[in-house]
């Protein structure tokens, strides 16, 4: 499975993260608080909600090095488990841990993957990173299921700002991300937050979301309601019928 690059930007074509960055996400440092922070509260969160991944089809998007992708199969012992990330030389360190997992070159804006193939997902820091982060969640939204997961974590306009000063340009700088446009995007597209925590002292945000029923069988329901409420209410007055 592969696919190619959408993410080039004029500042950094081709590129979503420069090198400062990439060492800094690829290091010890990020592994242990992936292991020992994010991943505490997606347990968590996942556990208080009584989700079992243990028989979910699992999909890590911008899996990076593959760490995250490692602690997914660790923890959850999915059924099945898929990584992507968009700069090949990510998707080749994510190969080399040899995980029970298909990893692939994939860009997060133009999924090769079916409609509502996936029970939960994984997007750690990618979002901000994406020019168009908007279609990124559009399309984990489209691939997951109907009640299928999403564990998403991105940072706040602090954490943003800081980044730009420390790594000049980021994608972030052009797009309008931030947390309150993050917030009304999911439920835009049909992600209902069922549970958020601040992250990192509150610089990001962790949330775990649930896919609502497509608006088609929303509206199937309404219109089964309104049969119902109607048929009842036919019966009642015939109920009060006196005969001739
Ligand atoms: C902050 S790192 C996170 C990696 C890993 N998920 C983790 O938590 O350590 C962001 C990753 O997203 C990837 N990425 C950025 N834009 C992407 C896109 N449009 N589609 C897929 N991956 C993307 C980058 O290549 C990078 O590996």
């Amino acid at each position: 499975m592969s696919q190619t690059s959408g993410s080039g930007g004029e500042g950094h074509p081709g590129t979503p993260i420069g090198p400062g960055e990439l060492n800094l996400m690829n290091s010890r440092a990020r592994e242990l608080l992936l292991k020992y922070w994010d991943f505490r509260l997606f347990g968590g969160a996942l556990r208080r909600h009584g989700i079992d991944l243990g028989d979910a089809v699992v999909l890590d998007a911008g899996c990076g090095s593959g760490y995250s992708t490692s602690l997914i199969w660790e923890m959850f012992r999915p059924r099945e488990l898929l990584a992507c990330d968009v700069m090949p030389e990510q998707v080749e360190r994510a190969r080399a841990r040899g995980l029970p997992a298909t990893v692939f070159v994939g860009d997060i804006t133009s999924l090769h993957l079916a409609d509502r193939s996936c029970d939960a997902a994984f997007v750690l820091g990618v979002l901000h990173h994406c020019s168009n982060w908007r279609e990124g969640l559009a399309q984990v939204a489209r691939v997951l299921r109907d009640g299928g997961v999403l564990l998403l974590e991105e940072p706040g306009k602090q954490h943003i700002a800081f980044e730009r000063a420390i790594l000049g340009w980021t994608y972030t700088c052009d797009s309008g991300f931030n947390l309150e446009e993050l917030r009304l995007e999911l439920a835009r597209v049909g992600l209902a937050v069922i549970e958020e925590k601040p992250l990192y002292f509150g610089l990001f945000g962790s949330f775990l979301c649930a896919k609502m029923a497509s608006h088609t069988s929303a509206r199937y329901v309404v219109a089964r309601r309104l049969l119902r409420t109607l048929s009842t209410a036919g019966d009642m007055a015939a109920s009060h019928q006196v005969p001739a």
